[in-house]
């Protein structure tokens, strides 16, 4: 690959040096290269947010960029956000909040709903709507997936943990370098 360039990028807790064409997208990265299909692509041109992940802890929409601007950073996908085999806050609460029908939003909306919080732990229900506003659903007129943002925010726990939904947001945001 003659003009190809080499990439170093830690991906869901694991290092990867690639060589990548310098117009790979980063979403084509992640997906072809690397297996994570929990990153979708609904669009292609930054409209629906299905392929969101996080770069540095922050919200990006991984079509808008190239893998090698990814290159010495930290991505976060779907697949990264439960840890132990336990689910993280956000996706427990997209579970038990019904806020997902055929689900192709959904690993999108939890990444952005996860960083919403992360900027803003105490949203009011217009603030989460705004939040989420580069994210589309066809499916479930969002009324559920606020409830599910919300519910994270208010702190209700979920599942047997043990951990508590604030605990595990600090938790995510220091080892993100964004707390
Ligand atoms: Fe990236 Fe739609 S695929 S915004
Ligand atoms: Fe189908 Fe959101 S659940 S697009």
């Amino acid at each position: 690959m003659a003009s190809s360039k080499s990439i170093h990028v830690e991906v869901d807790g694991v290092s990867y040096e690639d060589d990548v064409e310098p117009r790979l997208l980063l979403v084509q990265y992640l997906r072809e290269r690397l297996g994570k299909t929990g990153t979708l692509i609904g669009c292609d041109t930054t409209n629906c947010g299905a392929c969101t992940v996080h770069l540095d802890g922050e919200s990006v929409k991984s079509c808008t960029m190239f893998a090698v601007q990814a290159d010495g950073r930290k991505v976060t996908t779907i697949e990264g956000m439960a840890q132990d085999g336990r689910l993280a806050p956000m996706q427990e609460a997209f579970h038990q909040c019904h806020a997902l029908q055929c689900g192709f939003c959904t690993p999108g909306m939890i990444m952005q709903s996860a960083s919403l919080l992360k900027e803003n732990p105490n949203p009011t229900e217009t603030e989460i709507r705004e939040g989420l506003e580069g994210n589309l659903c066809r499916c479930t007129g969002y009324q559920n997936i606020v409830a599910a943002v919300k519910s994270v925010a208010d702190g209700v726990a979920y599942g047997d943990s043990g951990v508590s939904v604030a605990e595990s947001l600090v938790e995510d945001a220091e080892s993100a370098g964004v707390s």
